[in-house]
């Protein structure tokens, strides 16, 4: 069983569980975590996914493909480890990932 950390926007920190090829918004708002709104379902279009990758093997993570990067262009709160969790495809490669939700735009 593999597990990612997530902390919230209020700086609590949750182990969530995930399941193989589910994505990692899937994955947190599954969990039940009130601050992964995920507006438009997945499909890269509202970046209310938006978290920040705090730690990964470097190995598991996929690169940012075209759409989310100027979809993440427009955000405020961008980082250099931001990313649309929606566009993130989890295996059991990703156990011990670390994210935090990024602010609320
Ligand atoms: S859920 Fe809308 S961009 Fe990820």
């Amino acid at each position: 069983m593999s597990s990612v950390f997530v902390v919230d926007r209020s700086g609590q920190e949750e182990i969530i569980t995930i399941e193989p090829g589910e994505t990692l918004m899937q994955a947190i708002s599954n969990s039940g975590m009130p601050d992964m709104l995920a507006l438009c379902g997945g499909v890269c279009a509202c970046a209310t996914c938006h978290v920040y990758i705090d730690a990964a093997p470097e190995s598991v993570m996929s690169g940012m493909d075209e759409d989310e990067d100027v979809l993440l262009g427009g955000v405020l709160s961008r980082q250099e480890n931001s990313r649309l969790c929606c566009q993130i495809r989890l295996t059991e490669a990703y156990d011990g990932l670390r994210v935090t939700i990024a602010p609320e735009e």
